[in-house]
């Protein structure tokens, strides 16, 4: 990889991204497989730092590193001496100090990951920074969409939802271009960003208009902690206007697909039948989210060895 850090998809080229999901394709072999565990990793230490809270990222980050036999650590800031007030870059030294391979970071602060990045000589992958990035999810989404329709290239991608807070919708928006997709966002006014049309998509307030000839509908939840004041008048009518449901589901193309990347506010931006629905591949996500991990930890933790030879590849 050009890259010694996965921060962002708007990082990255075509290629690798490529080489990221023809890696991951490999990868789902060794979860099918009856022991789940090869040697690549053996020696390495990947240290898990989740500064914010999760479910998905945090548990498919710990088995891909398991997977590919490196040690891996959860750090957790409620019980560090974050509690005892050390600064983030102070904890990110410490831990440099013991020499990981990798070190995973999800915090609420856009730009958190690339600060300790800057600190640290292990790459840092970035598990998702308050609205700015989550390109492991990015990637994992785009395995799914490869999976079920066989490409990405020349597909429509509806993605619904607070796009102003969502990591998830501009990690994917970065990537879906990038690999040649038409991107389309559709919220209530205010949950578009004014600029968003300049990452090469088109916006729409009205629901119907953009998910006619869609392929591919992602739902995105409502980032209710990052949500200061009032968005739109009230969940109830959020859900009547743009929550996803089967007879809705009716304007996209007969076999579009249904994703949404966790945890589903049921009912309010997918309904509790569709999340269900033989179009929703939400655990074929969460499947693939291992698979991707287990790539991006290979291609990223597993190419070099040691302080010296991290800081011969530094720019
Ligand atoms: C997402 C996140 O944390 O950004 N969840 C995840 O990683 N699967 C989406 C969300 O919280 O809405």
């Amino acid at each position: 990889m050009k890259h010694r850090d996965l921060l962002g998809m708007e990082d990255l080229e075509r290629a690798d991204i490529e080489r990221i999901l023809e890696t991951a394709n490999h990868m789902r072999e060794v979860g099918e497989r009856d022991v789940k565990k090869v040697p690549t990793l053996r020696g390495r230490t990947v240290v898990n730092l989740f500064f914010e809270a999760s479910t998905r990222t945090r548990a498919s980050f710990e088995i891909a590193g398991k997977r590919l036999s490196a040690d891996v650590v959860n750090f957790s800031p409620s019980s560090s001496s974050l509690k005892k007030s050390e600064s983030i870059l102070d904890t990110a030294r410490t831990l440099d100090a013991m020499d990981p391979d990798c070190v995973i970071v999800r915090h609420s602060v856009a730009g958190v990951p690339k600060c300790i990045a800057d600190v640290l000589s292990a790459p840092v992958i970035n598990a998702g920074d308050g609205a700015h990035e989550h390109p492991t999810q990015a990637l994992l989404d785009m395995l799914t969409v490869q999976q079920e329709k066989g490409r990405i290239d020349g597909l429509t991608v509806t993605i619904v939802g607070d796009i102003a807070h969502s990591r998830v919708a501009r990690s994917n928006i970065y990537g879906f271009r990038r690999m040649g997709a038409e991107v389309r966002v559709a919220a209530p006014p205010t949950m578009i960003p004014a600029d968003v049309e300049t990452l090469g998509v088109k916006a729409y307030t009205s629901l119907r208009e953009a998910l006619e000839g869609a392929d591919v509908v992602m739902a995105l939840r409502i980032q209710n902690e990052r949500l200061v004041g009032s968005w739109f008048p009230s969940v109830r009518e959020y859900s009547a206007t743009f929550g996803l449901d089967r007879a809705r589901l009716r304007f996209a193309k007969d076999d579009a697909i249904v994703m949404h990347p966790g945890p589903v506010n049921r009912g309010v931006e997918l309904s509790h039948e569709l999340t269900d629905d033989r179009s929703s591949v939400i655990l074929d996500q969460v499947r693939n989210g291992v698979a991707i991990r287990m790539a991006v930890l290979y291609l990223f933790a597993g190419r070099q060895r040691g302080r010296a030879a991290a800081e011969e590849t530094r720019p």
